[in-house]
């Protein structure tokens, strides 16, 4: 049978086994064996790591959270993402994926992974390799495609914390600061703010104020609810216009440890009476099944992923155009990152809904 390769790269999320096993399945049924890389990009080099995937190896894998192929977001590619993107693969490198795939006789290698990953497989493909792309990340914030899988079951994380976090904070008259991710982008902060009936949501796209956050708190006061849900992006700026992440990065000549969502209860603690708590919900976010909608999407990518190799389509990664899986050039999609439009209509409901994003818009 002739091969299809196939990787995991980047940070992981739910539905890429359903990629892999829908990969599998139909490249199968086109008369394809599918080659596993495994730990992402890494798996390509000395030394190779490989296996057969066959339709009895990966039954069973739809529900599964995580890659069975193990992925790397660090090592010999070096993947940074977004603007930080500084990539150029060293020839030996280049040189060194093109044997294996001699090697290994491939016809073509679907390489699944967020913004970095996909700047690697532009490389490859640039240097004459046959490489399509499958988008990935939970933040979403991936060019042309209207939703990458992993979204959906982040916002259901996220929308079941904020659940939690009601019925708690309602019975101890608290404000609850919840920290999601998404380093650039603001969209699972928006949308489990909506799902999960948050007060106020603090995305990087829309410039935020303590005094904006307080003004919501005491609105609420006054109507008589004495508690208050706040969600907040890890990327979303402090007034100041320093960014805070999870693992204390570097911010204005200032380290502030423990993300943006203890900064900003610390913030609101020393400002207000009542009591503030804060959670960080972190890679809980990343792990565990997909969805119903992650397991359909994803399914559907892998899938269209192996046409696009059946028909050398290669340099083009597949994304989902509502109703339809199509496919655009990696070139375009990578690069430039897709933020939350503040005049999105998602935005524009949560805010006819009462919702504050701290701003002087509320
Ligand atoms: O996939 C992107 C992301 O989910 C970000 O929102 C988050 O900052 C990052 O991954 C964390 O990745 P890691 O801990 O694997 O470096």
């Amino acid at each position: 049978r002739p091969r299809i390769g196939i990787l995991t790269a980047g940070g992981d999320c739910p539905g890429l086994n359903a990629v892999i096993r829908g990969v599998v399945k139909s490249a199968y049924r086109m008369g394809y064996e599918t080659l596993g890389f495994e730990g992402g990009f890494e798996g390509l080099v000395d030394p190779i790591r490989c296996r057969s995937l066959t339709p009895q190896n990966t039954s069973g894998i739809l529900t599964l959270g995580g890659t069975i192929l193990g992925s790397t977001n660090r090592g010999r590619f070096g993947v940074t993402v977004g603007e930080d993107l500084k990539l150029s693969l060293p020839e030996p490198m280049i040189e060194a994926v093109r044997q294996t795939f001699q090697k290994t006789q491939l016809q073509g290698l679907i390489c699944v992974g967020g913004d970095g990953s996909l700047s690697i497989a532009l490389e490859l493909h640039r240097a004459g390799l046959p490489v399509v792309g499958v988008p990935k990340t939970i933040d979403n914030d991936l060019s042309c495609t209207a939703f990458t899988f992993g979204f959906d079951s982040a916002v259901n994380c996220a929308t079941d914390a904020l659940d939690r976090l009601h019925t708690t904070a309602s019975s101890h008259d608290r404000v609850m600061v919840l920290e999601v991710m998404g380093r650039h982008a603001g969209w699972i902060a928006l949308h489990a703010g909506i799902a999960g009936g948050g007060d106020v949501i603090l995305i990087p796209e829309i410039p935020w104020s303590y005094e904006g956050i307080i003004a919501k708190i005491d609105d609420r006061r006054r109507m008589g609810k004495n508690f208050t849900l706040v969600v907040v992006a890890e990327g979303a700026e402090l007034p100041s216009g320093a960014v805070v992440t999870r693992e204390s990065v570097q911010t204005d000549r200032q380290t502030l440890l423990g993300g943006i969502g203890n900064e900003i209860s610390q913030q609101l603690n020393k400002r207000i009476e009542q009591e503030v708590r804060y959670v960080v919900l972190g890679h809980l976010q990343r792990g565990g099944g997909p969805t119903n909608f992650d397991r359909v999407l994803a399914t559907q990518l892998g899938v269209h992923a192996v046409r696009l190799v059946v028909q050398k389509r290669f340099g083009e990664m597949v994304c989902y155009q509502p109703p339809q899986i199509d496919s655009v050039t990696i070139a375009e999609a990578v690069g430039e990152l897709r933020r939350v439009p503040p005049d999105s209509s998602a935005v524009a409901a949560a805010r006819a809904m009462g919702i504050s994003f701290g701003d002087t818009l509320d």
